[in-house]
């Protein structure tokens, strides 16, 4: 199949959860113009997309609300489960492991390490904090696809290093730092201080706007 790119795949993953919840609601058939206005995109946008991957719908009788987010879910690789690790169990560690949305998109949490002696051995909803000393070790016996670097900026780049080194290649980074990873490792951040700038950014203007 031929690279996407990151954006085509976050709106891939919009149209994703709009057929989940159109199923939820008994709707069997969708047309690009009703996935377009759910998700904010113009239809011509959902049309490329889709069209993109093979023929998904047919004209004029709209898309198969099944049929298409199974699609999806395929190309996205929600079709299969993935093992996910998480490094840090401080408030977002805890959390993640909370989140009951992951395990239903098939991301599930089987290790969650620190390097806190008080933390290590407590449980977090029945998961063990482990002793992120064992890493390398406990990432291959739980065959980890995906890990989650949810520590102190000051130790995130030390955490991916160690991460690559035990074979990860998928990291996803809630520390506010760029972290330099090898390119065969896939890395996103999800960076809520650039986030909420952003707002900032847009209200001032707007105040500026207005004075
Ligand atoms: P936290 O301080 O509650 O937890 C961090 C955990 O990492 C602690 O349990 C600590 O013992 C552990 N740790 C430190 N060094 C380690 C190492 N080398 N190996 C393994 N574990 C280690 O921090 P919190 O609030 O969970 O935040 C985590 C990261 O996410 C930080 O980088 C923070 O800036 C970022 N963040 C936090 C947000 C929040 O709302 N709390 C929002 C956005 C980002």
């Amino acid at each position: 199949m031929k690279k996407i790119s990151d954006s085509t795949v976050k709106r891939l993953s919009k149209y994703y959860r709009s057929l989940e919840h159109l199923i939820e609601k008994g709707v069997e058939t969708v047309s690009s113009e009703e996935l377009a206005e759910m998700d904010g995109i113009t239809s011509a946008q959902v049309r490329k997309d889709l069209s993109f991957f093979g023929t998904f719908g047919k004209r004029g009788l709209g898309y198969n609300t099944r049929a298409l987010k199974d699609q999806i879910a395929e190309i996205l690789g929600l079709n299969r489960r993935w093992n996910v690790a998480i490094v840090g169990a401080g408030n977002i560690g805890r959390a993640l492991v909370a989140y009951e949305e992951f395990r239903k998109q098939g991301f599930d949490i089987k290790l969650i390490m620190d390097s806190d002696p008080q933390k290590i051995g407590n449980e977090i909803h029945g998961l063990r904090i482990e002793d992120v000393n064992r890493a390398p070790e406990l990432i291959a016996q739980e065959r980890i696809d995906i890990a989650i670097i949810a520590v102190p900026a000051n130790a995130a780049q030390q955490v991916a290093d160690m991460l690559v080194e035990a074979g990860v290649k998928a990291i996803l980074n809630f520390a506010p730092r760029s972290l330099k990873v090898p390119p065969h490792v896939h890395i996103k951040n999800e960076n809520m201080a650039i986030e909420i700038e952003a707002l900032s950014y847009h209200l001032s203007n707007r105040n500026r706007a207005n004075s």
